[in-house]
């Protein structure tokens, strides 16, 4: 190899081009960027032919080289071609129904029928196929995983596409706990306030979910539950929150994935004090990940209540909501949730915020539904209607 050659090589690692944005670059379908998606369900698709089907990239502010988003298309009636990959991938249907069947080796194919509103879990190195349940519409599904992530320490596209190392029990375990579609839930104690969270790897519809737990510390009356995966390092959770109110602001790490489950409303991240701010309108279908460590704030100016489902990076990132322990479970992190410095409680927030709420409702002919001493005491309590039931 000649000098020229060699520099040009070192040059191509030189430049930074991360690897993940170099694969998606060359499989020539779209890739969407900013600080959100408004409509994932309008998004412009192309071919992505490996797949043989439609899809587009999202790479968007706060995905950072640690969260892939990408959306694929099944048209109505047909099947896409069988697929694997070895990380595991969450799914989630933004339009349409269908089957997922998924399968290893010559072991026995397990189906199960989605819809819009499910997610689910596509193990890693499980191959699976997408199936349209529908002879009349397309259907839609966003993908997530850690792949970037994955792909900065081994940047190879083959070594994703072509392993077939993988954890039969996913599927295949023989006692009930591994069932693929059951569902338990547990109490996790590990942070300052306890929290419910489900565990499974299939959840036919996410709109159907309720008695969620409340979210006292968050403000705005709001609800939540955390959803965990078996065998997998994902984690994900879920929120909703009443119209005419706000949440408090906070900020974390990158990565994590919002998607719009229901409900009109906008977001507001910014960097730091007296930077501009980034206004996100949102209905369903909308995403947007909060870059790193930027504040973040969700408001519901809207008629109905407010959910949105938060798919985080895999643990081992220190994207937020998350702690790492040994094997002792002595927590080697904080969470960054359980850090005062992290959240902006009512009173200290710029004023501007409020004022741009009750702007926002009165569009609409609403007032804020905001109690007036959340903005006087630091240490406000939201009443919950289940708290008064309960007494
Ligand atoms: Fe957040």
């Amino acid at each position: 190899m000649g000098e020229t050659e060699k520099l040009t090589e070192a040059g191509a690692w030189l430049n930074q081009i991360h690897p993940y944005e170099r694969w998606i670059e060359s499989l020539n379908v779209p890739i969407y960027r900013g600080y959100y998606m408004e409509d994932l369900g309008s998004l412009k698709l192309g071919r992505w032919e490996d797949r043989e089907c439609h899809a587009a990239f999202l790479q968007l502010a706060g995905q950072e080289g640690v969260s892939a988003i990408y959306l694929t298309e099944v048209p109505a009636g047909k099947t896409l071609r069988p697929f694997r990959m070895a990380i595991d991938e969450l799914v989630y249907v933004i339009q349409g129904a269908g089957l997922t069947t998924i399968w290893s080796g010559e072991r026995p194919k397990r189906v199960f029928e989605w819809q819009k509103h499910s997610f689910f879990l596509l193990p890693a190195n499980y191959t699976y196929e997408l199936g349209n349940m529908r002879g009349s519409e397309p259907a839609r599904l966003l993908h997530c995983s850690g792949l970037p992530t994955a792909m900065a320490a081994i940047p190879d596209p083959a070594f994703y596409f072509q392993s077939t190392a993988v954890d039969l029990s996913v599927l295949y375990g023989t006692d009930e706990e591994q069932h693929y579609s059951k569902l338990q839930v547990i109490k996790d104690t590990g942070h300052k306030t306890p929290r419910d969270v489900w565990i499974g790897n299939f959840f036919s519809d996410m709109l159907s979910w309720y008695r969620l737990e409340a979210l006292k510390a968050r403000g705005a009356g709001g609800h939540i539950v955390w959803i965990s995966f078996p065998r997998s390092l994902h984690v994900s959770h879920m929120s909703v929150f009443p119209s005419g109110t706000y949440k408090k602001a906070h900020r974390h790490g990158p990565g994590v994935v919002v998607i719009v489950l229901a409900g009109e409303g906008y977001s507001i991240m910014w960097p730091e004090q007296g930077a501009d701010k980034v206004v996100i309108p949102w209905h369903e279908g909308s995403v947007f990940v909060p870059p790193n460590n930027w504040w973040h704030q969700h408001f519901n100016p809207g008629r109905a209540p407010a959910r949105y489902l938060a798919l985080h990076a895999p643990t081992g990132m220190p994207t937020g909501n998350a702690y790492f322990t040994n094997s002792k479970g002595e927590k080697l992190t904080v969470a960054p949730e359980d850090d005062p410095a992290n959240q902006i409680e009512y009173p200290d927030e710029d004023p501007w915020i409020r004022k741009k709420f009750e702007e926002e409702l009165a569009k609409s002919g609403l007032k804020s539904l905001m109690p007036d001493e959340a903005y006087g005491d630091r240490d406000f309590k939201w009443r919950y209607s289940e708290d008064k039931n309960a007494s």
